[in-house]
């Protein structure tokens, strides 16, 4: 096996141990129900694969666009769901296609122009187009619009005339919705310095609790009572694992950051006890000052709304921190370091804030075991892929 100098430039590393951990942890918490994998998160051919082996759990994929779907299907992945619309005329092609000939690749819709288009396709191609119908989680609390902003099906009606117009389409099939409560799965509510907005964000999500529960009953049970078969409900995230599971009308679970469990994931009251298995080390380069160490790369900051909460941390050694006025920079990090024992060619331990992002900027994962290095993951980008 090739072996990799990591003082060389920033490098990607996957603790495999507490990745295996993890799996054991996240399937443990699922409670009776499947976990989807959201690729997003992993960006990652054999993480993804190891994931999956780990437990009869996890089934199914859960990825970010219709050509990142079809690479998926190649490699031989099969029973998977878009996670957000995605309407690239040559993809909806291969996918009707596709699922003509056995596979099952399904769409996320909200809305009739994305029906008519993939109906449009699909018929022309004499394909198959399976839909999955995404219904608005989002709340208003005290006028307060608590949630994301993607899908407009909120209310039972909505939900069935959309259903009822999937129906009517000769080339279209609804196999069933998903509910995603951003605002209970993916916001934090223990951050350190912020009480307030703790307390805050933490009553929210409290109250956002039954009202998601009681919509996705509501549209469930319409459904059902409509004469549709749901083979699938799916709901949740990381952040969401533990309640979302309790729900009796969710079928499966979609779980991604919880993997990597970046740092994010560390503020959540509600969470499972996973540890971080994704970090990435950076070479330190220069010495511009007593106490601080410049690394050579290191920009890695999360997507979202902008702020600290979004920047890697180092982790190790112990007490390392970014220098505010800088953060972390495109191509140069100074971090304090509080030590007379670090020199220029040692090397930094980053943590990311989010999961999956960070694999776009490494082609590679180093992977560590039992404090050997004993394998190297390509990442998407290491496939050659870049979906956006
Ligand atoms: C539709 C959907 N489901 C589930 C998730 C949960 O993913 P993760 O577990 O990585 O937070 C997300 C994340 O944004 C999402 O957009």
């Amino acid at each position: 096996m090739k072996k990799v100098d990591l003082k060389v430039k920033p490098r990607l590393i996957l603790h495999l141990n507490n990745l295996d951990e993890n799996c054991k942890k996240i399937a443990g918490n699922a409670n009776g129900k499947t976990i989807r994998l959201a690729t997003k998160s992993i960006r990652s051919i054999p993480v993804l694969r190891r994931i999956l082996a780990s437990s009869p759990v996890f089934q199914g994929l859960m990825c970010y666009c219709s050509q990142e779907a079809l690479f998926l299907h190649k490699q031989g992945f099969n029973d998977i769901l878009i996670g957000y619309p995605s309407l690239d005329k040559e993809a909806i092609i291969n996918i009707a296609r596709a699922n003509k000939n056995g596979a099952k690749i399904i769409y996320m819709v909200d809305h009739i122009q994305q029906l008519e288009a993939l109906q449009s396709i699909a018929k022309e191609h004499d394909g198959l187009i399976y839909t999955c119908l995404d219904i608005d989680m989002s709340v208003k609390i005290a006028g307060f619009h608590f949630g994301v902003r993607r899908s407009p099906l909120k209310h039972v009606e909505e939900v069935l005339t959309l259903a009822a117009y999937v129906k009517k389409q000769s080339h279209l099939r609804m196999l069933g919705v998903m509910g995603y409560e951003a605002q209970i799965a993916g916001v934090p509510d223990q951050l350190p310095q912020k009480i307030g907005v703790n307390k805050v964000v933490q009553l929210l999500k409290k109250r956002s609790l039954s009202i998601v529960k009681k919509r996705r009953y509501d549209i469930v049970q319409a459904l059902t009572a409509a004469g549709y078969s749901l083979e699938l409900v799916n709901g949740g995230g990381t952040g969401s694992l533990q309640t979302t599971a309790k729900e009796d009308v969710i079928t499966e679970i979609t779980v991604g950051s919880g993997f990597y469990a970046p740092i994010l994931f560390d503020y959540f009251q509600e969470r499972i006890e996973t540890n971080a298995s994704l970090f990435f080390t950076l070479p330190i380069v220069r010495k511009p000052a007593e106490n601080i160490y410049t690394c050579l790369g290191g920009g890695y900051i999360a997507s979202g709304s902008a702020g600290n909460s979004k920047l890697p941390q180092p982790v190790y050694p112990k007490g390392s921190k970014l220098i505010p006025v800088e953060g972390a920079g495109e191509v140069q990090t100074p971090v304090y370091i509080r030590s007379r024992h670090i020199k220029i060619g040692d090397i930094i331990v980053f943590r990311a804030a989010k999961a999956g992002e960070i694999c776009e900027r490494f082609t590679e994962i180093v992977c560590v075991s039992n404090g050997k290095i004993v394998d190297y993951y390509p990442t998407y980008r290491g496939e050659g892929e870049c979906f956006f």
